[in-house]
């Protein structure tokens, strides 16, 4: 029996169509879940979108629009997003979904029967677009004065709330959340995220507001008429709604979650919030929660008004889908902040993928054409041994996207050295043919392990590799196959 492996990203809200920040996230979640397969796992890998709150609602209102058709012209562009990405989940959930709804309702009964959801009354600070309460004192880190209190994520100004409400007993997990994260040493990450967690469980957890009553776009609360289900609260079962909750049985071989992955944003409600819930309803925690860095634009922070948002399938339409893949895994270590400039972007381009990858490819064909006319020659001499292939099991491992990168790209290199090295094109005028041979049938062997390796980060990469290279299948032998060589993988792009 193969083992399991369950991986998340967030659920985008519908008021904004995606964006290379949403591609980010996914398209790692994409490469984690091939790489996953390739290893043997039987995987699962959840994705969709998030439909409810006051701030889809508003964006619906804005677009003058119907809230459920907008939404679902919105829910189409991201389906639309990931196939053209060749991102391959396994589920797409919506939380309109009436299964999700009716799971979402099962938990909020489950706890209030409990004991873990009372009803009370809030009265303090919101931040709409970011869909998030804050406390006073978090405010006051920002500025002393009220009129000034800004969202501590997004800077905006929020807006004062006074209803009724149902309240989660947050606070009474917050001991034995401390504790397991201080027990396990890798259920958040990376480091500084963890450690910023801690601090914010350190300083007292509140109970958290989870019903609206100043609008109705949400999942009605059972038996109350008027208050709908706070978004935050909503989304978050997502995670296991979606695995068969209510029906526990069947959530036992779906649950838990390998992996959370998001941006740094939004560590706070799957590190925090979402464990409660969790140790509420008496089930296991995920075993990884990993928030990534964000992704300013040419040194600025995307956004709509100021117009410099990046669309993933307008760059992928001009320089293809794998380049822009390549470079949002390569060009910075996955947790870390990045910059997307266009000069960044052309310059990994013309270096890693056109020059190293591409040139050593139709290098190593046209050779193969010329001096063993197209077919792969048998390594016929012991005294040039192979180049050895990395391990990158470790840096996939940690999620260490861009380091997995590097180690293939020393074996691209190395191979480009060795080109330059052994010179074929002496050997061949030397008559040495059985060296020539070898090294051509080495050559062609880092070209079909490079595109094992690529294959998870650039699929359509390793597929033009893999008929290129002529064979059936990258694990095929290659002595006596017949290449074809073809269009260069990554046509330079001129500045
Ligand atoms: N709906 C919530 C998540 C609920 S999960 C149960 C939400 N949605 S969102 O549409 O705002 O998406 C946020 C996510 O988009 C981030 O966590 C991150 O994955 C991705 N990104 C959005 N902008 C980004 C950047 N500028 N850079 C990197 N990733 C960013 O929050």
């Amino acid at each position: 029996m193969s083992s399991k492996f369950y991986l998340t990203t967030p659920l985008y809200y519908v008021n904004d169509v995606p964006h290379i920040g949403h591609a980010y996230t996914t398209i790692a979640a994409d490469v984690l879940a091939r790489y996953k397969k390739k290893m043997g796992f039987e995987v699962f890998f959840l994705t969709g979108t998030d439909e409810h709150g006051q701030k889809v609602d508003d964006a619906a209102k804005e677009a003058g629009q119907e809230t459920q058709d907008y939404i679902n012209q919105i829910v189409k562009r991201f389906n639309e997003a990931w196939q053209k990405l060749d991102v391959e989940y396994s589920h797409f959930i919506r939380t309109t979904d009436d299964s999700h709804v009716k799971a979402v309702q099962a938990v909020f009964e489950e706890l209030k029967k409990k004991g873990d959801i009372y009803e009370g009354e809030y009265e303090g600070w919101y931040c709409r677009p970011c869909e998030t309460f804050w406390t006073e004192l978090q405010l006051k880190e920002i500025a002393s004065n009220p009129k000034e209190y800004v969202c501590l994520t997004c800077k905006r100004p929020v807006e004062r709330l006074k209803e009724k409400t149902f309240f989660f007993k947050q606070s009474k997990y917050a001991e034995k959340l401390k504790k397991h994260i201080e027990k396990h040493e890798d259920f958040i990450l990376p480091t500084s995220r963890r450690n910023e967690i801690l601090k914010f469980i350190e300083q007292g957890l509140r109970d958290l507001s989870i019903s609206r009553t100043t609008f109705s776009w949400g999942v009605p609360v059972p038996g109350k008429k008027g208050h709908v289900i706070y978004v935050w609260f909503d989304a978050l079962i997502n995670y296991i709604s979606s695995r068969g909750y209510p029906d526990r049985k069947k959530l036992k071989e779906g649950w838990p979650a390998d992996v959370h992955l998001m941006g740094k944003e939004i560590v706070r409600f799957h590190a925090v919030t979402w464990p409660c819930m969790l140790m509420a309803l008496d089930l296991p925690l995920p075993k990884k929660i990993f928030g990534h860095g964000w992704w300013t634009v040419e040194g600025k922070k995307m956004s709509k008004s100021k117009g410099n948002v990046v669309d993933p399938l307008a760059l992928a339409k001009e320089y293809g889908v794998d380049a822009v893949r390549y470079f949002l895994m390569r060009e910075v270590p996955f947790g870390v902040d990045g910059d997307f400039s266009k000069r960044s972007f052309i310059k990994r381009y013309n270096s890693d993928l056109a020059n190293d990858l591409g040139n050593l490819l139709s290098r190593t064909l046209t050779m193969v054409d010329k001096y063993f006319k197209s077919q792969i020659p048998n390594h016929k001499s012991q005294t040039i041994p192979k180049l050895q292939s990395p391990n990158i099991e470790q840096h996939m491992d940690r999620l260490a996207f861009s380091d997995a990168l590097v180690e293939i790209w020393k074996l691209v290199n190395k191979a480009n050295n060795y080109i330059e090295q052994e010179a074929p094109w002496k050997l061949a005028k030397a008559g040495e043919t059985d060296k020539l041979a070898a090294v051509m049938y080495n050559l062609c062997d880092v070209l079909r392990v490079s595109a094992v390796l690529v294959a998870p980060f650039m699929p359509e990469t390793a597929e033009k590799m893999r008929q290129q290279l002529g064979l059936k299948s990258l694990d095929a032998p290659i002595a006596g196959v017949k290449v074809k060589k073809g269009e260069p993988l990554f046509p330079r792009i001129q500045t």
